[in-house]
């Protein structure tokens, strides 16, 4: 018998750095994780008490709508116009999924053919370099400037006849950065003349800090047909586990999305949906304490980073729960990092997974844990590589 030749479109595909990190720190018992980019807190106790009755309710065992259940559409739709300023009645639809990651990946089935090209301003958030090359397209990469913002002329001259969208996350993972009002509605704009879409992930639409306002560029007039938003409450409601996400896109991708969402999740989980229902009627306020206490961790996490100045530099982040970390060295960030883990107990994520080829970054993330945690885990991190950069 001829044995398999093991070949596939995965072997385009970057592995996924969480897992290899996370493997390493199981081998070091007592590392602080400043690795993988959730929060600390877990759902609202109304979604779960939904959740609990919603057990007894036939409903919650059978398939349901595609798109997602008409409540949880409607609920979508209020806080989309009330919140983002985004009205579905111009032109657009929602669709609930197991997450804003799926949510990627049936925007790229439904918009690309195979070879075409998707902008990406780097650093990037991983799963859509992943996504993107997954389905036989092409990760176009355009550099940030000034602290990781849109550089929107360099994203316009890499637009070629193959392009079909420019993704903005903001705010950003990995590097915190908050994109400004101009620079989203120009990306908008250019999208708009270009005849491509604009994608816009917005996961982390709660956490800014210090008074810094998050847009959503479909609520600008005419962005609808061009436009599409994605969104979680894996962050903002602690519902990582559950996998609720949803996207509101244009509705001539209608056809296009049922099919992808059809063949990939028939419909959202049922259950995941009732709790998601009660965490939305909770509301946004939610989040707002646990939010007010990532701002004061990101002050400790940079004020502690920038003792290690001139060695390393961190641009001020004004959202998510990351920072990009620069280091001034010509050094394997992978190696670096396994360092850390190994001798300092201490686990970031190497800069390469989010597009950083050229020079020396990690992120640093600091959602997960404690204030104390992240203050001891930025500790061992400073003494950490100062240890192993000393000349
Ligand atoms: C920018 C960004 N988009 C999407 C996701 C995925 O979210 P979800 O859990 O809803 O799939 C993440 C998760 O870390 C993220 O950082």
């Amino acid at each position: 018998m001829q044995a398999v030749t093991p070949r596939s479109r995965m072997d385009a595909v970057q592995t996924p750095i969480i897992p290899v990190i996370g493997e390493m720190i199981r081998q070091t018992p007592g590392t602080i994780s400043l690795g993988q980019g959730v929060v600390h807190y877990g759902p609202p106790r109304q979604a779960i008490e939904a959740a609990i009755d919603a057990l007894d309710d036939m409903v919650t065992h059978e398939y349901g709508d595609g798109d997602g259940a008409p409540a949880l559409v409607e609920r979508l739709e209020e806080k989309l116009r009330r919140e983002n300023a985004i009205d579905v009645r111009r032109g657009s639809r929602v669709m609930v999924t197991a997450g804003a990651n799926m949510a990627f990946m049936h925007v790229v089935f439904a918009i690309t053919v195979p070879g075409d090209e998707i902008i990406l301003p780097v650093p990037f958030y991983f799963n859509h370099d992943m996504a993107i090359e997954m389905a036989g397209c092409r990760t176009v990469r355009v550099a940030t400037h000034g602290r990781y913002q849109l550089d929107v002329d360099a994203l316009a001259r890499a637009i070629t006849p193959r392009t079909r969208g420019i993704v903005t996350v903001t705010p950003n993972n990995p590097s915190g950065a908050v994109f400004t009002e101009a620079s989203l509605r120009a990306v908008n704009a250019l999208c708009r003349e270009r005849g491509i879409y604009h994608i816009a992930d917005e996961v982390y639409e709660y956490f800014t800090y210090g008074g810094v306002r998050h847009f959503s560029a479909a609520s600008v007039p005419g962005a609808e047909a061009h436009t599409i938003t994605m969104y979680s409450l894996s962050k903002a409601y602690g519902f990582a586990g559950w996998r609720i996400g949803y996207f509101v896109y244009p509705e001539h991708l209608a056809s296009a999305m049922s099919k992808s969402q059809d063949t990939i999740l028939v419909c959202p989980t049922m259950i995941a949906q009732v709790a998601a229902i009660a965490a939305l009627d909770v509301g946004r306020s939610y989040c707002e304490p646990h939010v007010r206490e990532l701002a004061e961790i990101c002050e400790i996490v940079r004020g502690e980073l920038s003792s290690l100045a001139p060695l390393a530099d961190v641009p001020a982040a004004d959202g998510a729960f990351y920072v990009l970390l620069k280091v001034d060295a010509d050094r394997d960030p992978l190696a670096i990092a396994e360092r850390l883990i190994r001798e300092h107990r201490v686990a970031v994520t190497p800069g390469p997974a989010f597009g950083m080829d050229r020079g020396c970054y990690f992120r640093v993330a600091y959602g997960a844990l404690q204030k104390a945690t992240v203050a001891e885990g930025v500790g061992r991190l400073v003494t950490g590589l100062t240890a192993i950069l000393r000349p």
